[in-house]
């Protein structure tokens, strides 16, 4: 089987079971058809500029277009999904192509040049009950988003778990990412600025800024400890000394999310501490079985914080119980965010907060307000786990002031906090519970 059979047979399958799936959740909540929208164009304030087109992740899942506004699709049971496929005739903007590529015969295909022309291809038969997902201003004439919340409830639990298709996906997006992490690692240490390393990274991508997932985290040195840096310094700094690189890639509507950080070698201290993340990262990522909890995942990972903070001398002999250490909030100074998060179609995919479909929630863990998944994993479900330990100075700052200060070893913290921090960032797919997890990244890595 070559590559294209192979990959519009996995295609139909994942199209067959998202059928199956929006027929069983029709069917559970009263409706007769399911209308998605892809969103609209939406412009600056007094302005003729668009923003960035965001696709809604409903319509995404069922095809890879992520460039289509104005465009429906239409599920009914029992018959092939319509698309009502926009395709303006616009000399100002280059108006999607043709549809093409291994989805297009999996559709009924209606082709219009004017947005408000999709309503007659979007009705349902007389006296039909139509659950609507898109955004309020997606609505036109008689097409009006309802978001049924059950509804969206089945199909936002569900969505959590990938089919064959959306992991060929996603190691796709782990392909496109990796090459571009090695290109930006080699230009920190040839002393490049955070915005020729950025480049460098789109470069060997292939991607523009429009195409990345989300905005590249780009830090060199103080600026890894600020956990969405989110700008990029045209002028290298004195000196170089860790790189912390937040960047993914896309690859049909699918995100990779990868954080390295790399230093140039010649910290002791730092290197050590870079060291033992490493190692703690991967025995985080084994942890990826069915059936675990992830939210122990996430305090795991405050034990192992706890005793890197010790190992490494950063909190001196004296508060060394891993329970103290968490429970007075030194961990969290040092790790202010969670372990990871439900990762697909959106970086940060929505669902990770449900205890079951029917949408009652999986409370956070008291004092972790910043962890984005409590459930309990499943086989192909993928998550990122990207523990971190960094030196942000108004935390720390706060932790002098507690009594918990006292056992801290500020003039390593100083030292330390001219590297920034370190977060380590792998995407990993849970397999059946007896099985160690796939760690699509790692694997990316290793072929690269
Ligand atoms: N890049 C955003 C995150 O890691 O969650
Ligand atoms: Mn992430
Ligand atoms: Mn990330």
């Amino acid at each position: 089987m070559d590559h294209t059979n192979s990959a519009s047979h996995l295609y139909a399958a994942h199209l067959a079971a998202l059928q199956i799936q929006a027929e069983s959740a029709l069917a559970r909540c009263g409706y007769d058809a399911l209308l998605i929208a892809s969103g609209i164009e939406k412009y600056a304030f007094l302005d003729d500029r668009p923003y960035l087109f965001q696709p809604n992740p409903h319509f995404k899942h069922w095809l890879p277009l992520t460039a289509n506004p104005y465009s429906w699709l239409l599920i009914r049971p029992g018959h092939k999904p319509r698309l009502v496929y926009y395709q303006p005739d616009d000399y100002w903007h280059v108006p999607p192509s043709d549809p093409s590529g291994f989805w297009v015969e999996h559709f009924e295909l209606i082709v219009i040049s004017q947005p408000e022309d999709a309503a007659r291809h979007l009705q349902v038969a007389a006296g039909g009950r139509a659950a609507i997902i898109g955004e309020a201003d997606a609505a036109i004439a008689g097409v009006v988003p309802n978001n049924p919340q059950d509804l969206l409830h089945l199909l936002h639990y569900r969505r959590a778990v990938k089919s064959a298709y959306e992991l060929e996906q996603m190691r796709a997006a782990q392909r496109r990412a990796v090459p571009a992490h090695l290109a930006a690692k080699a230009a920190f240490e040839a002393g490049a600025s955070e915005l020729d390393i950025h480049r460098a990274y789109l470069a060997a991508s292939g991607h523009t800024d429009r195409d990345l997932p989300y905005s590249n985290i780009v830090a060199l040195n103080e600026h890894g400890a600020v956990l969405h840096y989110q700008y990029q310094d045209s002028r290298p700094p004195a000196e170089s000394r860790a790189l912390l690189i937040d960047a993914g890639a896309q690859v049909n509507g699918y995100a990779s999310d990868i954080t390295r950080t790399w230093s140039l070698g010649r910290d002791e201290r730092f290197d050590a501490l870079l060291a033992a993340m490493e190692r703690a990262q991967l025995a985080l990522v084994d942890e990826v079985r069915a059936g675990v909890d992830y939210r122990d995942i996430h305090l795991s990972t405050h034990r192992h914080i706890a005793r890197i903070l010790v190992e490494q001398g950063i909190v001196k002999k004296g508060l060394s119980s891993p329970e103290a250490l968490v429970e007075q909030r030194v961990t969290s100074t040092f790790f202010p965010h969670g372990i990871g998060h439900l990762l697909g179609l959106q970086v940060h995919d929505i669902g990770g907060f449900m205890a079951d479909e029917t949408g009652a929630p999986a409370a956070k863990p008291e004092g972790h307000p910043y962890l984005r998944l409590t459930r309990v994993l499943q086989p192909g479900m993928v998550v990122t786990i990207e523990p971190g330990l960094y030196f942000i100075p108004t935390l720390l700052k706060k932790l002098a002031a507690t009594p918990a200060g006292a056992a801290i070893d500020w003039g390593l913290v100083e030292h330390l906090a001219r590297f920034g921090g370190v977060r380590i960032e792998d995407d990993v797919a849970c397999r059946e519970a007896d099985q160690a997890p796939e760690n699509l990244t790692r694997d990316a890595f290793a072929a690269a």
